[in-house]
């Protein structure tokens, strides 16, 4: 939040010095202290200029409500409308949502309001969103088990993006909402929220419920399931072999339309499915002897949190018809289930009766006809398979 600087700052925040606690640090698993019949300890991250703040904590006067932000000119404001309402359940930390860990002890949060974070677009800056995986496992170590985080945005990409996120840090999601307001007012507003509502974009709303840890991410359930593979992303290096191997087979590709080039590797390395991040895909090759022998193009949350897209499988054809295609695919599949999918999607080119055959014998089924993405869209078969 960028906000000019306010006139008197310190003496205003000297005014509601009660309300401001000095060494966070130091009420680390004492924090109930302040209020001994709290029955839940609410906390606020980047309150702003608290109209959400004053508004909960005054209708929930049995709780004792934390508030985190970082700016001081903004807290102030936060701070004086608590004053002013002459709350006495409401503290306010000016620090950083990523040091909980200084402040709270394991297990001494009931509940975590993030609203209207900043969404630092662009991608280079996801790890900053208070939303990315990392934060929400940070979160995990002061939350108590089944505590919610409640999560309001008016940002659709984050708010999809962030759906995804959550899962993969343990928190189940409910209530998850892209039009708050559809049918009149719904809680408390936030400041951001009253403006952003006014100019008539819907607000997103979810909650994640902190339940255990997914029990292995995607990668290393591979790496666990097929430890005669080495995997590699193909990124930089190794592009060249991965081209040749692609090479090694014109009539899968004349299915396609295209035969492989330097420059066709690089657009399906970086090619992605609509609302997905970079993050979320993994361009793998499977390498034995040397040399790579299958590649696997993988996009995890598409097109629902919990699903796995196979956007593209190819195995050596001197590997063929030996079962390895199966034996890939089947640890595939139940890696995508160790790390929380439940389903799986792919789609199949309608002209490769082979590879469609092949999809059956997995489980998979035909959901519908459609078209790849891409520069050249080719007709499919969309395929799908619970996991
Ligand atoms: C877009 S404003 C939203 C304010 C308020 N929640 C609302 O909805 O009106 C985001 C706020 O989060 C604060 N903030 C961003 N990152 C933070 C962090 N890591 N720790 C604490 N506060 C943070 C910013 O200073 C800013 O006040």
């Amino acid at each position: 939040m960028r906000m000019r600087k306010k006139k008197n700052l310190s003496s205003r925040m000297d005014a509601c010095g009660a309300l401001l606690v000095q060494n966070p640090a130091a009420e680390k698993g004492r924090w109930r202290a302040h209020k001994p019949d709290a029955a839940l300890l609410r906390l606020e991250l980047g309150c702003g200029k608290g109209r959400f703040t004053a508004e909960t904590a005054a209708a929930h006067p049995s709780d004792l409500y934390v508030a985190v932000e970082r700016v001081p000119d903004a807290m102030v404001i936060a701070m004086e409308r608590c004053r002013a309402l002459g709350l006495t359940n409401v503290l306010f930390i000016d620090g950083d949502a990523a040091a909980l860990e200084q402040y709270f002890a394991p297990g001494e949060v009931d509940l975590i309001y993030i609203n209207f974070c900043d969404p630092w677009p662009s991608v280079k800056h996801s790890r900053r969103r208070l939303t990315h995986e990392g934060f929400l496992r940070g979160y995990r170590r002061v939350l108590r088990e089944g505590g919610q985080i409640q999560f309001k945005t008016d940002n659709r990409a984050l708010f999809d993006w962030s759906l995804f996120q959550f899962p993969k840090a343990g928190f189940s999601l409910s209530q998850v909402t892209r039009n708050l307001h559809e049918h009149g007012i719904q809680g408390v507003m936030t400041d951001y929220e009253e403006k952003f509502h006014a100019l008539g974009t819907p607000i997103n709303r979810c909650v994640g419920t902190m339940g255990p840890l997914p029990d292995v991410p995607l990668p290393d359930g591979l790496a666990r399931r097929l430890p005669d593979w080495e995997l590699r992303p193909v990124d930089g290096s190794g592009t060249d072999a991965v081209l040749a191997l692609l090479q090694s087979d014109p009539a899968y590709f004349d299915l396609e339309g295209r035969q492989p080039t330097a420059q066709s590797l690089r657009d399906d390395m970086a090619l992605l499915p609509p609302r997905c991040m970079p993050e979320q895909k993994r361009y793998l090759a499977l390498w034995r002897d040397d040399a790579p022998q299958a590649v696997l193009d993988l996009v995890e949350g598409y097109p629902r949190e919990r699903t796995l897209y196979v956007g593209f499988f190819f195995l050596s054809p001197a590997l063929r018809r030996q079962g390895l295609g199966r034996e890939i695919m089947d640890a595939v599949l139940q890696a995508a289930g160790d790390a929380g999918m439940d389903n799986a999607r792919l789609a199949c080119l309608l002209n490769n009766a082979g590879g469609h055959a092949f999809w059956r014998s997995l489980g998979f089924g035909d959901l519908r006809r459609g078209e790849t993405i891409g520069e050249h869209s080719n007709p499919v078969w969309e395929m799908e398979r619970l996991l």
